[in-house]
């Protein structure tokens, strides 16, 4: 097959821009070019050169556009696509007034699929080419979500959401139901094409200990899948999880006595975190995801990203639509860098922009796939036109740096700053 061969500014990582400097770990190549062949990053280098290696390549030269990985959006609810921005609850409300209705309406398998393809094309449209995304507890929704992403050629990663108890009638599940299903879902997903499974215990709330006890049963069976779940996300749902598990030493713990922590542990929010539980998931090697428009929409907290990355705790970056209030990495990135001005420690552009790609692509162990332009690297390229709008072309006409053109479109850019996304080395029209 044919070479393809992009030009631009082209964004390199080396290392990790929270834990070193980011001027050491995070580039941009303003006559840069990457090299696809067969799906993938064959590879990276000057445009002068790569053209001179590969002149029948067929080029697109993108000029002053950036050329970055494609967002990885590493915590997702895609039931909830449409009940984003329902006002006026925080979270247990919120989940009982919008969201367990909406994820009853799932129950329909042909809902369900038409969801599951409507919230692939609004993400890919901002730019994001893959999710780690929840699901509801029909396994007919975690097919859904699996043939939408396989048919647009996606890496994804999903898993039926369990619960048993605290959720209504027709969104329950059971032990034993859960512990089958997923593993019959991981059986027919885990592993195809660029597909892998995440257990998904929703919450301690609404998974009772027996069902923690089989989900980690099973992912001791199956230690290469991923589990993913939500940790101290509000204070009343850290008060809940007190009274529902007094024996417990705090909120990890009811995971933890269960076997639900280990350096494949993905846990979204983890906000009002004890010193204790700060030590377990640095040691575990766990991941966790910030969430801030959620964070700020359900009205949880301000993410200590600051404290957690000095304890080299691997942190991804997501939107938890529909809890956050857009679908965009860009209001993401926005977002992680408004939390960190009000707590002290603001994140700088590639900070933002390393968390949104490799950052998160790390919190799911997919960073040799995923989320850098190296060679060998699958092929989603996420294309930013840095002066998308008159404001932001104003603003970037100000700067003094790329960097600061980037933040420019971190901070105002929309769905008019993503110029082109590849997805395995297919350009989406
Ligand atoms: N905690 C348990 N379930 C959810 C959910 O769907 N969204 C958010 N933001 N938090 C949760
Ligand atoms: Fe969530």
């Amino acid at each position: 097959t044919q070479h393809m061969l992009l030009l631009g500014h082209t964004l390199l990582f080396s290392g990790n821009p929270l834990s070193q400097n980011w001027e050491d770990t995070v580039s941009i190549d303003s006559t840069g070019g990457v090299l696809i062949k067969d799906g993938h990053i064959a590879e990276v280098g000057s445009a002068d050169a790569l053209r001179k290696a590969y002149p029948t390549a067929q080029i697109t030269d993108y000029g002053d556009a950036l050329i970055c990985p494609g967002f990885v959006d590493a915590h997702a609810h895609y039931p909830q696509t449409a009940i984003i921005a329902s006002w006026g609850k925080r979270l247990i409300d919120w989940l009982n007034r919008y969201t367990f209705p909406e994820e009853m309406r799932l129950s329909d398998p042909d809902y369900a699929r038409e969801i599951a393809g409507r919230y692939l094309d609004l993400t890919l449209a901002h730019g994001t080419t893959t999710v780690s995304s929840y699901t509801t507890i029909a396994p007919h929704s975690v097919d859904a979500i699996f043939d939408a992403a396989a048919t647009r050629g996606q890496r994804i990663v999903a898993g039926k959401t369990c619960m048993d108890r605290n959720a209504p009638e027709g969104l329950r599940d059971t032990a034993q139901s859960a512990y089958d299903d997923s593993k019959a879902l991981i059986d027919r997903w885990h592993g195809k094409g660029r597909a892998s499974y995440a257990i998904t215990p929703r919450f301690t709330p609404t998974s009772s200990p027996e069902q923690l006890a089989a989900l980690g049963t099973l992912w001791s069976e199956r230690p290469d899948c991923l589990m993913q779940t939500h940790l101290s996300e509000q204070v009343d749902e850290i008060a809940w999880v007190r009274d529902l598990a007094p024996h417990a030493r705090d909120y990890l713990d009811t995971y933890e006595e269960h076997g639900l922590l280990g350096d494949r542990a993905v846990f979204g929010h983890a906000i009002h975190l004890e010193p204790r539980e700060i030590d377990q998931i640095a040691g575990s090697g766990a991941s966790i995801v910030h969430c801030p428009t959620s964070n700020t929409f359900i009205g949880s907290g301000l993410f200590d990203m600051a404290g957690l990355a000095a304890r080299y705790i691997p942190i991804g970056l997501a939107t938890d639509t529909g809890g956050g209030s857009s679908f965009s990495m860009l209001r993401t990135m926005a977002a992680a860098y408004e939390i960190g001005q009000l707590r002290g420690t603001p994140l700088h552009a590639a900070q933002l922009i390393w968390l949104a790609t490799a950052g998160s692509a790390r919190s799911l162990h997919l960073h040799d796939k995923i989320g850098s332009l190296a060679p060998g690297f699958e092929a989603d390229i996420t294309v930013l036109d840095l002066s998308s709008t008159p404001a932001i072309a104003q603003r970037a006409n100000n700067a003094e740096t790329i960097w600061d053109q980037l933040f420019a479109t971190i901070m105002m850019g929309d769905d008019r700053a993503i110029q082109d996304v590849w997805v395995g080395g297919k350009k989406r029209t």
